[in-house]
């Protein structure tokens, strides 16, 4: 195990010369967990946050390769840094960038090639030697590449958080990587095999996380229902667990009030998970289950490895366990071969699940996948208007199921204070943002709440009196 904020333990952090840090995050909620991670093992260096890159002396970001854009949004935020960079050296001081995340994975020294203003790369498994990466950049050695896979390594190193919390919802990674292989897709390249959290370690997180006032916590993974960790008592201990029995188990910790996960894979889902939304109260009735084709023929060639027919199964069986549920999802238009007639069937699926929320994407050619090399292609222009389509019945969708909380009383997390003054806002168990007029005492409770009002994007609400939650 190699643990670098203790490499010298001679000096304690308020010794430490004061260094600002500067981390911009893009892509998923993995990488969100992951530059917390960073700001962890680099304050004991004596690195604090800054509010802008230029007075930084080290900026990260934390990329993403989903899409093209994506990944092209690193290339314009190295140029805008460049003359920084330069600028700093002139006065004298310096500022050292690094490159983490799915980008750095995949492109490698590329990067560097590409870009000289980076000082180093670094893969989301190897974040625990960012201490020795940057201190080999500062001694002029120049090793500043590393992207090995060792998954373990990483989460022994960066698990127990002495850290900061603010807010009371937090994300925990519990698995990591990808043996699915969507044709379309670059996280089994960027992520790597699928890998599961030992559930001991995520207790200890979780636990953690509770006494510093947690409320709600969202387990993260690329297939985070495959999830598959050690049982509790240590790697030897037999067998492994689900994730409908870490959802429960978690359950049990004091102050922890909600549970939610993602992102699921729909042949993952095993009836002890779907029971579990049945019989455990705490893990929230709102489940986010991309399909990203209605058509048959589309999911074949995406290597999906299910039917339209099965989706809709998994979605009947989650409904008649909790009929209170809400359904969100991925789509993608305009993959390579998509006819008029696939589309259909895409509209067609998507009235049928009726979601509450539903994320929407044109097809993004990521060279390496197989479905680069597919033939087919998609016109720009049709792929576009496919999209505005989709997406007018999944805004339509979405403010049907915000209208439809009208009238219900909802508990609420209450997590910041509202825009106006005397307002406070939360969120609901749909993951609705929610305001009302209300004392900022109650941040950080859950409080019952009825709704008046909804819009697109959000609902008002009356506080009802009833406390649920004296947390
Ligand atoms: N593991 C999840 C999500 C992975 S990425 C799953 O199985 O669905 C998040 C979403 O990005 C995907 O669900 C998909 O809708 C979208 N996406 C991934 N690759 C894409 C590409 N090449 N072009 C457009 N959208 C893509
Ligand atoms: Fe990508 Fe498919 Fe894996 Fe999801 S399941 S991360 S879309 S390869
Ligand atoms: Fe992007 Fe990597 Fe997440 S490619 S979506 S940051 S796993």
């Amino acid at each position: 195990m190699t643990d670098s904020s203790t490499s010298e333990p001679e000096m304690s952090a308020a010794a430490r010369p004061r260094k600002k840090l500067f981390i911009k995050t893009y892509g998923c909620q993995m990488n969100v967990y992951d530059s917390d991670r960073m700001r962890d093992v680099l304050t004991p260096l004596g690195y604090e946050p800054a509010d802008r890159p230029d007075d930084a002396d080290l900026v990260i970001l934390n990329t993403c390769h989903i899409r093209e854009k994506a990944a092209e949004k690193v290339y314009s935020e190295l140029g805008r840094l460049k003359p920084m960079k330069e600028e700093k050296a002139a006065a004298g001081s310096s500022m050292t960038v690094a490159v983490a995340g799915c980008v750095a994975q995949a492109e490698g020294a590329e990067i560097q090639r590409r870009a000289p203003v980076v000082d180093l790369v670094v893969g989301p498994q190897t974040y625990h030697k960012l201490p020795e990466l940057i201190a080999s950049v500062h001694r002029g050695r120049g090793e500043g590449l590393d992207t090995e896979f060792e998954v373990e390594d990483k989460f022994d190193a960066l698990a127990i958080p002495d850290r900061q919390i603010e807010g009371y919802s937090a994300f925990v990674t519990v698995q990591e990587g990808c043996d699915k292989f969507c044709t379309f897709c670059v996280v089994p390249y960027t992520r790597g095999a699928e890998w599961s959290r030992p559930v001991d370690q995520i207790v200890a997180e979780v636990r953690a996380l509770a006494a510093k006032g947690i409320r709600e916590v969202t387990l993260l993974g690329q297939n985070v229902n495959a999830y598959h960790g050690a049982a509790p008592g240590g790697r030897e201990a037999e067998g492994s667990w689900g994730l409908g029995q870490l959802v429960r188990h978690l359950a049990l910790i004091g102050g922890i009030e909600r549970i939610r996960f993602t992102t699921s894979h729909p042949r993952d889902m095993d009836d002890d998970l779907i029971a579990a939304f049945a019989d455990e109260p705490k893990l929230m009735p709102y489940f986010h289950l991309p399909v990203q084709s209605g058509s048959d023929r589309i999911l074949r060639a995406m290597n999906r490895k299910h039917s339209a027919a099965e989706y809709l199964d998994v979605i009947a069986r989650m409904r008649e366990a909790r009929p209170d549920i809400a359904i969100s999802g991925d789509m993608i238009v305009g993959f390579p071969g998509e006819t008029e007639a696939d589309f259909e069937a895409t509209m067609d699926l998507v009235r049928q699940v009726d979601y509450a929320a539903c994320f929407s994407f044109k097809y993004s050619r990521r060279p390496g996948t197989p479905a680069a090399s597919l033939g087919g292609q998609v016109d720009e222009a049709v792929a576009s208007q496919r999209l505005l389509q989709l997406q007018a019945l999944l805004n339509e969708q979405q403010e049907a199921f915000n209208r439809s909380t009208i009238g219900r009383t909802l508990p609420v997390l209450f997590e910041r204070k509202g825009r106006r003054d005397g307002q406070i806002g939360g969120r609901s168990p749909y993951l609705q943002a929610v305001h009302c007029d209300g004392p900022a005492e109650l941040i950080g409770q859950i409080v019952e709440v009825e709704i008046v009002a909804a819009s697109r994007n959000a609902l008002a609400g009356r506080l009802s009196g009833g406390k649920r939650s004296a947390a």
